[in-house]
């Protein structure tokens, strides 16, 4: 079967060279002639694990093509995959539109074949009526039907997730695009993946709401961090002892400095706008994206006071390890990592950092924080090491190390990578998440 991919970020990349691993014959289409040239040199422009040898070996088998074209690379698909951004509009967080809508309408003039066309970004409910319209008016009299398929990708897991996901969710009631659906998906449907078909609404509604029940999952924990440090528990054994329940479940339970990344914030805050404009209000939504906003400035006080407090904590040096929102991936939206170094700037704090992918991308998001090229380098006279990302790098510190090279042994674990009874058995000041 041939699939067309129109946009070749990061889904689309993703979702196109797993189709193609599949044995589907697959064309990703770009409008950026740059990217496309790369991804045929064999250069990926994310970072994502196992994906720059996924491309390679399906572009040599032939299944896995590029071009700029949309009208030679949609020629012959029977699906036609919409994944282009849908960033937040500037202003007032609704998701913005203009790039999936104006696909629809190219597609439209370049569509002579039938096709089922289906949007993978993730877009608002009733965005598949518009494209539809919009088909139908670009496209008179060829057959074609528009299904929703959101993604539920993890970068830095996106590959696994793709091969073995725990639902494959298709919205459509045209009984012929859900044949072809199936078709795209059969090797996962032998698998036993559970395909979940629904109405195009619905599906489009389950993504927002999976990412908003996600993100209130890791923010209630996090406020029962808070609560655990002033009652004195432990925020992880709080976690285990209701994740074990099998109705609440273990999974986005860790406590941390908040979440990032370019989906739960964006995602949150285009379903608050859409229950708005429907007069059904999310008020948990509303309270987590105003919860998890003022906590990655308050991790920022947190390491003010591990250092003493704000007199004591001016002038002083802070190491930051890690930048990016999660470990292996270069993302850095919404990283908490960001309000953090502006906090503590904003307290006449120096800070330097390192992280293993995403200094390039952080470097002009935090101008103040020096970017140090390794992460002893980083911690090289700081009167604090605070951990920020949970990169495997920095899960086996050299203790004696840092002792040597760092001002004092200060360690902030917003991640609680570390036992505290042994951090601080080493000789270190030790704070962590949710634990005393
Ligand atoms: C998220 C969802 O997990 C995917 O299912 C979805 O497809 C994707 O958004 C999307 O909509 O495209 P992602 O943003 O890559 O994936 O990252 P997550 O692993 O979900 O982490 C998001 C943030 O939550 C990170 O900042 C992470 O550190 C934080 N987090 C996660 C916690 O603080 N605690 C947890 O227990 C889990």
């Amino acid at each position: 079967m041939k699939i067309a991919m129109v946009g070749s970020g990061y889904v689309g990349l993703v979702s196109g060279a797993c189709f193609a691993d599949f044995g589907h014959d697959v064309v990703c289409i770009d409008k950026d002639p740059a990217k496309i040239d790369s991804l045929k040199a064999g250069i990926m422009p994310i970072f994502e694990p196992g994906l720059a040898e996924l491309v390679t070996s399906n572009a040599k088998s032939g299944r896995l093509s590029f071009t700029t074209d949309l009208t030679e690379g949609i020629a012959g698909a029977a699906a036609i995959f919409i994944a282009v951004g849908t960033p937040s509009r500037r202003g007032d967080g609704h998701a913005d539109l203009s790039y999936v809508y104006a696909v629809a309408e190219e597609v439209g003039q370049a569509l002579n074949n039938d096709a089922v066309v289906v949007t993978k970004s993730t877009v608002p409910v009733g965005t598949g009526d518009e494209v539809e319209r919009i088909l139908t008016e670009a496209a008179p009299g060829v057959k074609f039907a528009v299904a929703s398929n959101p993604e539920f990708l993890r970068e830095g897991a996106a590959i696994a997730d793709f091969k073995h996901p725990d639902r494959i969710v298709i919205g459509t009631e045209d009984e012929w695009a859900r044949g072809v659906m199936r078709e795209v998906y059969r090797p996962l449907f032998l698998n036993k993946s559970p395909i979940l078909f629904t109405s195009r609404r619905t599906s489009e509604l389950i993504k927002y709401a999976a990412n908003a029940f996600l993100a209130v999952k890791i923010t209630f924990i996090n406020e029962m961090a808070d609560l655990c440090e002033k009652v004195g528990a432990d925020v992880q054994d709080v976690s285990r002892g209701i994740g074990m329940d099998g109705r609440i479940g273990s999974k986005f339970l860790h406590a941390g400095p908040g979440y990032g990344g370019s989906c739960f914030p964006k995602d949150t805050l285009a379903l608050l706008k859409t229950a708005e404009d429907y007069e059904a209000p999310t008020r948990i939504v509303e309270a987590v994206v105003a919860v998890n906003d003022s906590r990655k400035r308050a991790m920022g006080r947190k390491v003010i006071e591990a250092l003493g407090g704000t007199d004591a904590a001016r002038g002083k040096k802070v190491a930051m390890l890690g930048l990016t929102f999660k470990p292996n991936t270069d993302d850095m939206r919404d990283s908490p990592s960001i309000a953090i170094a502006l906090a503590l700037a904003d307290a006449g704090i120096s800070v330097s950092a390192y992280d293993p992918e995403g200094m390039e991308l952080a470097a002009p998001l935090m101008p103040e924080v020096k970017m140090a090229a390794n992460t002893y380098a980083a911690i090289d006279g700081a009167d604090a090491v605070v951990i920020v990302t949970e990169w495997d790098a920095f899960r086996a510190l050299d203790f004696d190390r840092i002792k040597r090279i760092a001002k004092a042994p200060v360690l902030v674990d917003l991640r609680n990578v570390y036992d505290p009874a042994e951090v601080r058995a080493k000789g270190f000041a030790y704070s962590s998440v949710g634990r005393v």
